[in-house]
């Protein structure tokens, strides 16, 4: 009985629609309240448990949610100036992420959702990450793109040029075949012995370096994909047989190594994006995912999109790195739609279904 979604009966004239939306993909747990598509609350606790290790370890990201969860809910509420029993529906990330943790967010929007005898409304990660465009926070003169669009998403989870035709109507049409833009830059970060998450540091320590003192192979991958595992490899290389000679080369050339990393990375992503407008002739072009924060990656697709004519969209950053306020816009645009899911749907861990 729990797999069948109940039958709701919205009267949409006579009031508001206000969503809670639940975001738990990785190692950010974040709550947001969103009315008729304006933004009122945004709440995120990370998770600095994982500096020490480099990287995120799945099972502590799980407790850490665990814990997280109900003061970061209570807080989007409370911060939204509402009363839990005004929200129209509670939407959650569903997948693609961390499985434990995907549980967490959709144990808890489960139990609220019932509680409340309010709708629930299952969302794709990735879909979200395209749709945080659209979060209105108030000002009329917002800029929002228009179909069809390019998106690229690039983030530590994932790398994808998606082709979005409407708000429920989007197309990957091009990903990464193994590592991530973001993990390509946290790996290569931690080799040279920076902090985790690595990107902010390589971003930083790349204002004062030279993009081209160094050479790093980059992929031949067929059309729109990418590739970062060669870059990974050939920069670990590099470091290595440079140690070799003189200890302390990565010290002595490390802004140098971070600004051809990145430079590297950027003209990797830009080749495929600008190849993909080209082709399905399209000058609409939009950046999600935390390493839209990149500088270099920021100012080139601005740069290009004045050259080639394209609209260019890049939202604040606290809408482009993991976030429930894109989760609770996705989840009101499912609501306009009547699309709300049952009890027994569960998380996934992959890419394995349409956006
Ligand atoms: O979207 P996000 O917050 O979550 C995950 O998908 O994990 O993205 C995090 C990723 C990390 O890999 C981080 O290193 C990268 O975004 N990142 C950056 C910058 N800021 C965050 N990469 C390059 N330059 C930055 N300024």
């Amino acid at each position: 009985m729990f797999q069948e979604s109940k039958r709701y009966k919205i009267n949409r004239i006579m009031s508001d629609i206000l969503i809670l939306g639940i975001e738990s993909s990785c190692d950010d747990t974040s709550a947001s309240v969103i009315k008729n598509g304006v933004l009122l609350s945004n709440v995120t606790a990370g998770q600095a448990v994982h500096e020490r290790y480099g990287g995120v370890v799945p099972e502590l990201a799980s407790r850490a949610h665990q814990q997280n969860i109900i003061p970061v809910v209570h807080e989007a509420v409370s911060e939204a100036g509402i009363d839990k029993s005004d929200l129209s529906a509670v939407a959650f990330t569903r997948g693609p992420g961390l499985l434990g943790s995907l549980m967490v967010g959709a144990s808890f929007a489960k139990g609220f959702a019932q509680a409340l005898d309010i709708p629930l409304i299952d969302v794709n990660h990735l879909q979200a990450h395209v749709l945080a465009h659209f979060i209105s926070q108030g000002d009329p003169d917002e800029k929002k793109p228009a179909f069809p669009f390019l998106c690229l998403l690039v983030s530590g989870g994932n790398s994808q040029i998606i082709l979005v035709r409407s708000y429920h109507d989007m197309k990957i049409i091009g990903q990464t075949i193994d590592d991530a833009a973001g993990e390509a830059f946290d790996k290569c970060a931690k080799v040279m012995g920076l902090p985790y998450p690595g990107g902010p540091e390589v971003d930083r320590l790349s204002q004062t370096g030279n993009p081209k003192a160094f050479k790093f192979s980059k992929p031949q991958i067929k059309e729109y994909d990418y590739s970062f595992s060669g870059l990974k490899t050939s920069f670990l290389y590099l470091l290595r047989d440079k140690v070799k000679e003189n200890p302390a080369f990565i010290q002595e050339n490390l802004a140098d190594l971070c600004a051809s990393l990145q430079d590297t990375v950027v003209d990797i992503l830009m080749k495929k994006l600008k190849q993909a407008a080209k082709d399905l002739k399209i000058n609409q072009v939009a950046l999600s995912g935390g390493v839209s924060a990149n500088s270099a990656l920021r100012k080139t697709l601005i740069e290009t999109g004045r050259k080639s004519g394209w609209d260019v969209y890049i939202p604040p950053f606290s809408f482009t790195t993991d976030n429930a306020a894109m989760i609770a816009m996705t989840g009101y645009f499912k609501y306009l739609n009547n699309d709300f899911c049952g009890l027994g749907e569960v998380p996934y861990a992959r890419i394995n279904c349409t956006l």
